[in-house]
């Protein structure tokens, strides 16, 4: 069974467009979106899309559930919530509805769970940065691997007994009796200093984590947040990857 586990496409249709050409030549099984399909991006409507089309897994994030008036929106910065907003008024009705109905949680029959933030309050959307935090969220799920968005920053979690390690390689062999939190990345706004487009390819059968860097038309991503009058830190911020 092979995977593909998106993440955090944040209305960037130039990403997206890119990340759904490895897909069709990864063919995989079974494709994952972790949530943020919108929010910062000038693309809402046409990711949204692509996203309905490509799968049934999906899982909402923040921006998502942010946008329906689902969560709390006040504690997003002034950039964050100006998106929002901005995403709300440019939704098509349908968009919004589908975008509202989003679960929290993706289970699949004890091998694997999938939450945009942590698997303990999927809803509160708190970050795994820390040894500490991630030693708390090893705790509140029973599967192997736990795939997680949000932070936009790639990165694997290996838990050995008591043991946590980090992983920051495009290429993890999973082993045997560990268990895993894998941050994918983000399609459409990373924030780990490369700008390219990343998403995760996972080899239930090889056991093998690819985090995979693609790069897309950063340019004309920029150009159409500019052109949309949103905040024009979020079209530069592709350009850095930050
Ligand atoms: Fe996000």
């Amino acid at each position: 069974m092979k995977y593909v586990i998106i993440s955090d496409i944040h209305a960037n249709l130039e990403a997206l467009e890119v990340a759904v050409s490895r897909i069709e030549i990864v063919q995989p099984d079974r494709i994952i979106c972790l949530g943020d399909i919108v929010g910062y991006g000038a693309s809402p409507n046409e990711c949204t899309q692509i996203v309905r089309n490509l799968t049934d897994l999906v899982v909402a994030g923040n921006h998502d559930w942010g946008v329906v008036g689902k969560t709390d929106i006040t504690y997003f910065n002034a950039y964050a919530r100006h998106a929002v907003i901005w995403t709300n008024r440019n939704l098509t009705p349908a968009n919004l509805e589908y975008l509202e109905k989003l679960p929290l949680v993706h289970v699949e029959n004890g091998i694997l769970r999938a939450v945009h933030a942590t698997p303990d309050h999927p809803e509160r959307w708190n970050y795994i940065f820390t040894y500490p935090q991630a030693s708390k969220q090893f705790e509140a799920f029973t599967e192997g691997i736990c795939f997680v968005g949000h932070s936009h920053q790639p990165v694997v979690f290996e838990l050995s007994r008591d043991e946590i390690t980090t992983i920051n390689s495009e290429s993890v062999k999973l082993k045997k009796a560990h268990r895993y939190i894998i941050n994918v990345g983000s399609v459409g706004q990373p924030r780990d200093g490369d700008p390219r487009a990343c998403l995760c390819v996972y080899d239930a059968t090889s056991q093998e984590v690819k985090l995979e860097r693609l790069q897309y038309d950063v340019e004309s991503a920029r150009q159409k947040i500019l052109n949309a009058g949103l905040p024009s830190v979020l079209a530069n911020r592709l350009l850095w990857g930050e």
